[in-house]
């Protein structure tokens, strides 16, 4: 990490959201530092990918506070009070923020190219000459270049998760969320989305991780956090996560993993 003064890239503040009665994030606090990678792990239902919709907001949160960068997300302060932002803000907040789902969700009617050419032309007002060749720089990079022209029901899984990511990079973003990326996937392509997470990870991106491939978060991770019922409940250096001292609570949950 380079020098000056470190200040984190993500703050969640005691961040709280409810569907109706039902508390699913109650009190999140969690920093990203820039080119981190946390990978976060927890039980089915306990808000992992609630939390990773609030800072996309595809969600809002309720109250707490989100901050990306200087910007805080999806409000404006107003003394005590929070304001939501008009659509056009959210717009330009979400821009440098890239999401990858356990469902790929590519347009099913475009070409992989047509599917990243798309936000960068739509979004940020790219000439076509040049969101292709990005497009082209980005497939090679994921090593799909051979299937630019193709429509995504004619790839594997795999494939068309690696696509889902050049078309996330595509947005130049600063941020990249992964919601358990190949809980969908075959084994057999389950690495080769892994490779190219991996890849990423080293070349300096600042990414949140949701998963449950212990071998792969214990590898490419700077830290580890366990969320539970709303709450990150423990957080360590991989190292420790996974260690022999790692807290009881902790290896019961990771032993229900494997
Ligand atoms: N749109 C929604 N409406 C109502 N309840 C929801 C919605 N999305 C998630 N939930 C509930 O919130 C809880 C946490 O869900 P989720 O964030 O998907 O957990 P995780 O990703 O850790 O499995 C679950 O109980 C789930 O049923
Ligand atoms: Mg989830």
């Amino acid at each position: 990490m380079s020098g000056g003064a470190r200040k984190p890239l993500v703050r969640a503040l005691d961040v709280r959201k409810s569907f109706g009665e039902t508390a699913v994030l109650r009190g999140v606090d969690l920093e990203v530092q820039r080119g981190e990678v946390l990978c976060i792990i927890g039980p089915s239902g306990s808000g992992k990918s609630t939390f990773l919709r609030c800072i996309n907001q595809l969600e809002t949160y309720q109250a707490g506070r989100i901050y990306i960068g200087d910007d805080l997300i999806g409000y404006r302060e107003s003394g005590n009070r929070l304001l939501p932002l008009p659509s056009r803000q959210v717009v330009l907040q979400r821009r440098h923020i890239g999401m990858v789902f356990q469902q790929f969700n590519l347009f099913w009617h475009m070409t992989v190219l047509e599917n990243i050419v798309e936000a960068p032309i739509r979004v940020l007002g790219q000439p076509l000459a040049q969101a292709r060749e990005q497009a082209m720089r980005l497939l090679d990079r994921v090593g799909m270049t051979a299937k630019a022209n193709a429509y995504p029901m004619k790839l594997s899984g795999g494939q068309q998760q690696r696509a889902a990511i050049a078309r996330a990079l595509a947005m130049n973003p600063e941020l990249m969320l992964f919601d358990e990326p190949t809980s969908a996937l075959d084994p057999e392509t389950t690495g080769e989305v892994l490779a190219v997470i991996s890849e990423l990870a080293s070349s300096g991106m600042t990414m949140i991780i949701v998963t449950h491939e212990m071998g792969f978060a214990r590898q490419v991770a700077d830290r580890v956090v366990l969320m539970e019922e709303g709450q990150i409940r423990h957080e360590a250096a991989p190292e420790q996560f996974f260690g022999d001292k790692a807290p009881a609570r902790l290896k019961a949950f990771l032993s229900t993993i494997h």
